[in-house]
């Protein structure tokens, strides 16, 4: 499938020399009590941030970390993916991007102890536009969340699908970038772009800005396609890429309809399962002190569950106390995910 890179806007030339100035996030261990504001982006719509954003955060505090989610797409699901109604939210990112509100009157716990999350509403969407002719309107976010990391060891910058003046704001806030990239065709392209308005923002904006890693997700063992896109990335982007891979996982689809993070709607689920461990490899790659032992890799994870340190899964059909539980919880199909978590030789040696 190297024609991947015959695409228009996805030569290997535009993204593969974007990785090298980039420092490794494990460079920078996180300084307890401090904080570590992390960004999650990629231009593209449908490509996990959000997914990533709430379970990762998730999955951290089940951990024992501080986390802060922060909600910087007017579409809000990150919002509504951790049990809050974006309709009944009244202050929101929008306040503290427009300076009418202070983080601690925007945040909120969730169902998830550890973590809280500054809720987004539709306002944000006018944002963009009222902010057009501010002084300073990339550092808006910056600004609001400068004294976040005495409250949280770790906070999570959730973006919307663009790279306009939100998702920048995010950058410029953020010290550290994590990209989800969908093992999809197509799946390279914008990546250079991406890299480039990253490189723009740490040159002229935020000095502090580092990839944490590039993580693939919704990795379909089934098809040829996933593991030559999942190739193609590694062997762009190198030890940037996050060894766990996300499956495409039907219980990681379902879990925004119960407005909780899969990690605790189903943490033996395979989706559950990746985001955990993903969880554990940031704690090593960040140096963050770790509270309790990361989950084993298994290759058939559908047997993964409290034995292994999770927390017990919910019975199926049943919403959670903060979602709206419309949802059924399926049986995952046999056959899908077969090859997760990954197959050799994709080992990163450290
Ligand atoms: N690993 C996965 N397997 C199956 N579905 C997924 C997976 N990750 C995300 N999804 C689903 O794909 C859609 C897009 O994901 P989302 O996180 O909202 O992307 P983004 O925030 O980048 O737009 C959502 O419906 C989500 O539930
Ligand atoms: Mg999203």
């Amino acid at each position: 499938m190297t024609d991947l890179l015959g695409i228009p806007g996805s030569k290997a030339d535009e993204a593969a020399p974007a990785a090298a100035p980039w420092k490794l996030l494990e460079t920078r261990p996180v300084v307890p009590g401090l904080g570590r504001t992390i960004c999650v982006a990629n231009q593209k719509g449908g490509v996990a941030k959000t997914t990533t954003s709430v379970n990762l955060g998730a999955a951290l505090a089940l951990r024992g970390h501080r986390v802060l989610l922060v909600d910087v797409d007017p579409q809000s699901n990150a919002t509504t993916g951790v049990g809050i109604d974006h309709r009944g939210v009244e202050i929101s990112t929008y306040d503290l991007l427009i300076g009418a509100a202070p983080l601690d009157q925007v945040i909120r716990p969730t169902l998830v102890a550890g973590l809280d999350c500054a809720p987004a509403s539709l306002d944000l969407a006018g944002a963009e536009i009222e902010l057009a002719g501010a002084l300073a309107r990339e550092r808006k976010l910056a600004e609001a969340l400068v004294d976040a990391g005495r409250g949280y060891d770790l906070i999570f910058l959730d973006c919307p699908p663009s790279l306009g003046l939100l998702t920048i704001n995010a950058l410029a806030a953020a010290q550290d970038l994590i990209v989800p990239v969908q093992c999809e065709y197509y799946a390279l392209e914008g990546l250079g772009q991406l890299m480039d308005t990253a490189e723009r923002v740490r040159r002229s904006l935020n000095a502090q800005l580092r990839i944490a890693g590039l993580l693939l997700t919704m990795y379909d063992g089934r098809t040829k396609l996933s593991s030559q896109v999942a190739n193609e990335v590694r062997n762009h982007f190198g030890r940037a890429v996050f060894d766990t891979v996300v499956p495409r996982s039907v219980r990681l689809s379902e879990a925004p309809s119960f407005g909780e993070p899969v990690v605790t709607l189903d943490p033996a689920s395979r989706g559950a399962m990746s985001y955990r461990l993903l969880a554990a490899e940031v704690e090593q790659r960040y140096g963050l002190e770790v509270h309790v032992p990361p989950p084993p890799p298994r290759a058939d994870a559908r047997g993964a569950s409290e034995a292994d340190g999770a927390p017990p899964s919910r019975p199926r059909g049943a919403g959670g106390p903060g979602g709206r539980g419309y949802g059924t919880v399926a049986p995952e199909p046999d056959g899908l995910d077969e090859s997760w978590p990954r197959p050799q030789p994709w080992s990163v040696v450290r």
